[in-house]
């Protein structure tokens, strides 16, 4: 009988113990689309080393393009009974049997630069994303020829993302006054399916196929895309003649800009974004309330939301922004 009693009690010690060190050292599980472009390597790792400085611990998952991978991938993090879980979508309506079970594990969730759609998250922390949209379309727009309707081409990011839809709205909103005035006409667009270089190539030399070479921009939406087109552009003595659009400041895409086959990108401080997340997840895990600026309804609820401001990168501003901020070392950029 006392034996038992003593062993009641060691068990209900350890777990209060168990308890107690989760608090004190949380566990974040982080689940990624995809780690191929070079922003979500930057991510991962600033989120990392601001979680250690908090004395919290991440286990990283990455789910290459696959909606059932990033399901078993946040099912795995539930099972390993992390305290909070970060997710970066790859198909935002389509996590929904991921969420059921975080919310029955009581795990709180935070959408990370994507949104999570119809599903009852706690966080969401972004970029403003239309402004990213309005930057790119607002840059190409005011380098448009005014003598005669300019000829553009669109590339959209991945149908399956929110963001995507997004960037295509904030273009919208400075293109669609100028198209229907005549002043721009959009000879091709098309939506580049998980954002693969590879099939934005395809998309511009479909353009080219289509409408010849007469193209006074390619409105592209973000770096990575912006280098496959630019790829099809040089095949056909295009590149650095046409505007190309492009957003997260990648490595390539800022040589581009030096060397004047990009034109422009949209520079997303991800070290603010990261190190927010980090903070969030942190103290979500410790049962505290985060404050928030914003709410956008996800379709489930209205959730609590940050966005960070975005700023527009051409070769002007290069060294004053993404230099400066210690992005990238301007060695690196000869
Ligand atoms: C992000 C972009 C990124 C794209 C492709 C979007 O959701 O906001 O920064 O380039 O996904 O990964």
């Amino acid at each position: 009988m006392k034996i038992r009693l003593l062993l009641a009690a060691i068990l209900t010690l350890g777990s209060a113990a168990s308890a107690l060190a989760s608090k004190e050292r949380p566990v974040i599980g982080l689940s990624l689309d995809t780690l191929k472009e070079e922003r979500w390597q930057r991510d991962r790792d600033t989120i990392i080393a601001e979680a250690k400085k908090l004395g919290a611990e991440v286990i990283v998952q990455s789910a290459n393009s696959d909606d059932t991978r990033q399901t078993r991938d946040i099912e795995s993090l539930i099972t390993r009974k992390v305290d909070v879980l970060l997710v970066v979508p790859h198909n935002g309506a389509a996590l929904g049997r991921a969420m059921k079970s975080a919310a029955e594990a009581k795990i709180p969730v935070i959408a990370y630069d994507r949104l999570i759609l119809n599903a009852p998250i706690d966080y969401y922390l972004t970029f403003d994303n239309v402004k990213v949209g309005e930057a790119q379309a607002a840059y190409a727009a005011a380098r448009l020829p005014k003598d005669r309707a300019a000829r553009i081409v669109r590339i959209y990011g991945a149908p399956t993302d929110n963001n995507a839809k997004l960037f295509k709205q904030g273009q919208d909103n400075i293109l669609s006054p100028l198209i229907a005035a005549g002043k721009i006409q959009v000879v091709h667009e098309d939506w580049a399916l998980d954002w693969k270089p590879e099939n934005a190539k395809k998309i511009m030399n479909a353009a080219v196929t289509k409408a010849g070479k007469a193209i006074d921009a390619v409105v592209v939406s973000n770096d990575g895309t912006a280098g496959g087109a630019i790829q099809a552009l040089t095949e056909d003595g295009l590149a650095g003649k046409v505007i190309v659009t492009g957003q997260d400041a990648d490595l390539a895409a800022c040589q581009r800009i030096l060397r004047g086959t990009q034109a422009m990108t949209v520079y997303k401080p991800l070290k603010n974004l990261a190190t927010l997340a980090a903070r969030v997840a942190v103290d979500v895990a410790k049962g505290k309330k985060p404050s928030t600026t914003a709410t956008l309804d996800n379709g489930a609820k209205k959730v609590p939301s940050i966005f960070e401001q975005v700023i527009s990168v051409d070769k002007a501003n290069l060294a004053a922004t993404v230099v400066a901020d210690g992005f990238h070392k301007a060695e690196q950029l000869k």
